[in-house]
């Protein structure tokens, strides 16, 4: 294990689901990477579809980690593995594989119905189940509005079963001037749930 700024590196799964907020996601990516932490991605195949709509970013099939690094505008010593959502004998499929922790951001209710049903039929999917097989941290970065009684029981269930569900809701008493901003705060909460270092947010009272 590596150590940055007196923290051990950790080795994190970050899903996109094909929920909006794309950018969620990807900037989830970029500061886990930024602070020295190893990140494998994965894409839904409506998560590709909503990215390349709503950043305008195409996960290729050929060379994902250079593209994603050229999107992110990171050069230099990371550590990036993209997985293919189809590919059941990618390392995220097993419980032997460590992580610690996984991150689905953003989470479209269909991935937190498969999952709380406990039906994976693709690599996230699975990766998400494993994760709570394992016991192991899996922050569910949710957005739907509104949520209907079935989106609420499948959110209760990831709850019960460990997983902790942030909603994309970003906040205003931060004073927020973009979206930028407003992303940063999102992602924050999350990584907070996960006891990554960050510099995303200002902190209440700080
Ligand atoms: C532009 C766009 C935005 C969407 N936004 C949401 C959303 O915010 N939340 C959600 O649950 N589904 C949303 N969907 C629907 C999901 O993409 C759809 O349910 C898809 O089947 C989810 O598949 P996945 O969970 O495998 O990624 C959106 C679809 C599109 C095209």
């Amino acid at each position: 294990m590596s150590e940055w700024k007196g923290r051990p590196m950790g080795h994190y799964t970050v899903i996109v689901t094909g929920a909006s907020g794309s950018a969620y996601g990807m900037r989830a990516v970029e500061q886990l990477l930024v602070q020295g932490h190893e990140v494998s991605l994965v894409m839904t195949d409506a998560g590709r579809e909503v990215t390349a709509f709503e950043l305008g970013f195409e996960l290729p099939l050929e060379d994902p980690v250079a593209e994603v690094l050229r999107f992110l505008e990171l050069t230099g010593d990371v550590s990036l593995r993209v997985a293919c959502a189809r590919d059941l004998f990618d390392p995220l499929a097993s419980g032997s594989h460590l992580t610690d922790g996984t991150l689905v951001a953003p989470a479209s209710m269909g991935f937190c119905a498969a999952v709380a049903a406990g039906t994976s039929t693709n690599l996230p999917e699975r990766a998400a189940d494993v994760a709570l097989k394992e016991r192991r941290p899996l922050v569910m970065v949710v957005r739907e509005t509104p949520l209907s009684l079935i989106h609420l029981r499948n959110l209760t269930a990831l709850t019960e079963a460990g997983a902790t569900i942030v909603p994309a809701a970003p906040a205003f008493y931060h004073q927020p001037a973009s979206i930028d901003d407003q992303v940063n705060y999102v992602v924050g909460k999350a990584l907070d749930v996960l006891g990554v270092e960050h510099d995303l947010l200002k902190r209440w009272g700080q």
